[in-house]
């Protein structure tokens, strides 16, 4: 195993963990809001505030700091192909929840949009970080 490679994912490794992390506190604190006080708007406003440049600066890290390095050195054989489409994806779905937030907020459907779009926000997310850890990851320790 190549240790500059591990290096290079071991920090992205670790920002996953601070997504799912974030991305399960939102979840918990959106589940709270129908029973009063224990979570304001405010605070799911502000949780997802906190997410928008954790996963922009981790889709940066990852195409800069190591999708380019794989291409450049597996060409056609790099296994990162799709992933950057991914992360347009997955971005593009936490804008639509920054706009339920800001226009739904006092309708009866704000909640159930909320849920929605947070759950498959995790859903995109969940499956493209298992992509990464089980197979892009490991070829970067690997090749590179
Ligand atoms: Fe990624
Ligand atoms: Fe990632």
């Amino acid at each position: 195993m190549n240790e500059a490679a591990l290096d290079r994912t071991g920090p992205l490794r670790h920002e996953h963990q601070l997504i799912n992390h974030q991305l399960n506190q939102l979840i918990e604190q959106i589940s709270n809001l129908p029973k009063g006080k224990a979570t304001s708007v405010a605070e799911v406003r502000k949780s997802i505030l906190t997410l928008g440049p954790m996963l922009k600066s981790h889709f940066d890290n990852e195409e800069k700091g190591l999708y380019e390095s794989l291409e450049a050195s597996l060409g056609k054989d790099s296994p990162t192909e799709g992933l950057v489409g991914e992360h347009r994806a997955i971005y593009r779905e936490f804008k639509q929840l920054v706009d339920i937030l800001a226009k739904y907020e006092d309708e009866p459907t704000f909640l159930r949009h909320l849920k929605t779009s947070v759950n498959l926000l995790q859903k995109m997310m969940n499956e493209h970080i298992e992509k990464e850890e089980k197979v892009v990851f490991w070829i970067a320790q690997v090749k590179l």
